[in-house]
């Protein structure tokens, strides 16, 4: 039985209990993060709690935990439920009050939970057969930088793809490609050049996609930041994704267009060894 974390606890999954006044439950009004476990150890820690203290300041959501305590949890949880390949899901909330659209006193502690998940992230099925992508329209809110627990259109169109067939949906904004349902989205052009659209509001600055793209500079691999069209991304020679799940993710298909040779191409693969390496020496 899995061994997780609520409010300061770690209790067996089935004892686990969150108010149904949270606010994560009733407004999404939750940010969280997603640390990917290789060898049992932590990729990437530093970057996640940048982001999540970026996320909880865009929200002026209260929270006084430290990063080494949280870091602590991460690893206890990872210890108990003997984890060597999977992920950590860690969610805080601005806790439980009367269901009012006015934050609750800044008093009010927040909810936190964290969980893990096995997952196999090396040896992986999709990464090695290439995904299948299918476009639709991008109509999350506004503020897609901020990793907040809103969920749901990444939901509904991961679930389209899959109804159609595909793997995943990267959204269009504007006739440009924002990102994938929960990664971050990528083309190679003929001369080897790696498009990702730029950091906005528009899109999450994936971790994954930092170290991804410092990667890319040491292989001499010529990066450009800006927006790419669908019609771009269909006559690609490769693309792909990332995420902390997903590492350097293979594209072979867009909306029925084989991408390249419609197999994972030499760019992708060399990336997503090299991520591989470069994060299992510095995991934590
Ligand atoms: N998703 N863009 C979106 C919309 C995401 O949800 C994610 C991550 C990313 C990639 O970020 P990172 O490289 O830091 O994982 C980009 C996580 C994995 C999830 O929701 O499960």
């Amino acid at each position: 039985m899995r061994t997780v974390y609520v409010n300061g606890n770690y209790v067996p999954e089935e004892e686990a209990t969150v108010s149904v006044f949270d606010r994560g439950f009733l407004f999404a009004d939750a940010i969280y993060e997603v640390t990917s476990i290789l060898d049992g150890n932590l990729i990437d820690f530093d970057g996640h709690m940048k982001r999540l203290h970026r996320s909880l300041n865009e929200l002026k959501m209260p929270f006084y935990m430290k990063d080494a305590d949280l870091m602590a949890i991460h690893r206890e949880l990872v210890s108990r439920n003997a984890i060597t390949e999977g992920l950590v899901y860690l969610q805080i909330s601005r806790g439980a009050a009367d269901r009012d659209f006015i934050f609750p006193a800044a008093s009010v502690p927040p909810t936190v939970v964290l969980f893990t998940q096995e997952k196999e992230l090396i040896d992986n099925a999709l990464a090695k057969r290439g995904q299948k992508v299918i476009t639709v329209d991008d109509l999350r809110w506004r503020r897609c930088d901020i990793k907040t627990v809103q969920l749901l259109w990444a939901s509904i169109v991961k679930n389209e793809a899959k109804v159609k067939g595909a793997d995943d949906a990267w959204m269009v904004r504007d006739g440009f490609v924002t990102e994938g349902s929960s990664n971050n989205a990528y083309i190679v052009e003929g001369d080897g050049t790696i498009v990702t659209r730029s950091f906005s509001y528009d899109i999450l600055s994936g971790i994954t996609r930092t170290a991804v793209l410092k990667c890319a500079g040491e292989i001499g691999a010529k990066v450009e930041e800006r927006s790419f069209t669908v019609d771009e991304a269909k006559v690609a020679t490769e693309a792909f994704s990332t995420s902390a799940t997903g590492f350097v993710n293979p594209v072979v298909e867009i909306d029925g267009v084989k991408i390249g040779t419609g197999v994972p191409g030499p760019v992708v693969t060399r990336l997503r060894e090299i991520y591989t390496e470069t994060s299992r020496a510095v995991a934590v």
